[in-house]
């Protein structure tokens, strides 16, 4: 089995020292191409600026992007031959409209940023997915997290997407810990217990083959 999993943040230049980002750290996706890996998968790791060490696993190829295009590059370049997709990465919506050349100078009291949309990687590759591919998506959200979910869900083409909560203090952002619940097309929801992100990353790589292979 091949998976294309794309995790970390995506680094979008403003000038030659300076960058829009966000602070999502990447441990999401490296637990999951982990497990996947263990699972016997065959994992190409497509990840934005991430502190965290390369994955040793032999199994696992990381591909390491800076910007929401490089990123979409490197997964377009894969998922056709990816059984499984799985986009855990915190892409930027909107990159600076320009990048300047020099450093920008300070000078005025304010400072207005010109931004333009970035490429959905997930809805993008979404428009390709053939029947026996199966995606899943990640979201976060603050207000109607079950409506604004399923809704990214039908509009990206996932077949489960992956709820982050934000009310459990040791959840999301930069912890070890995650708490997650799991919405697939049909509106069925499995809620998962605040666990290490390795746990996470164990139950959603079970749920995920059990899908792909339902008992008959
Ligand atoms: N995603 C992506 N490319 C983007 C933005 C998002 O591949 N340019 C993927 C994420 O990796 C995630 C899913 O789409 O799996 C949902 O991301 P999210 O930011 O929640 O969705 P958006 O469509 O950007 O909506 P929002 O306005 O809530 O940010
Ligand atoms: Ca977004």
């Amino acid at each position: 089995m091949r998976v294309l999993l794309t995790a970390g943040p995506t680094y979008e230049p403003l000038d030659p020292v300076r960058f829009l980002g966000n602070r999502s750290t990447g441990k999401m996706g490296y637990a999951l191409a982990e497990a996947f890996a263990v699972g016997g998968a065959e994992v190409t790791l497509v990840s934005g600026p991430s502190q965290l060490p390369e994955p040793a696993s032999p199994r696992i190829r990381t591909v390491r992007v800076e910007t929401a295009a490089e990123m979409f590059a490197a997964a377009a370049a894969v998922a056709a031959t990816a059984d499984v997709w799985v986009f855990a990465a915190a892409v930027a919506d909107y990159r600076p409209a320009r990048v300047a050349p020099e450093k920008i100078k300070k000078s005025g009291e304010t400072l207005v940023l010109e931004l333009v949309k970035n490429v959905d990687i997930a809805a993008t590759l979404g428009q390709s997915k053939r029947p026996e591919q199966f995606a899943v998506g990640f979201a976060l959200e603050t207000e109607n997290e079950l409506a604004h979910a399923q809704d990214k869900l039908h509009r990206k083409h996932f077949d489960l997407i992956v709820l982050n909560s934000l009310r459990d203090a040791g959840a999301g952002f930069g912890h070890d810990t995650n708490k997650v619940t799991v919405l697939d097309a049909a509106g069925q929801i499995v809620n998962f217990e605040l666990q290490s992100k390795a746990d996470v990353a164990r139950g959603l790589v079970s749920l995920i083959l059990a899908r792909l292979t339902p008992s008959p």
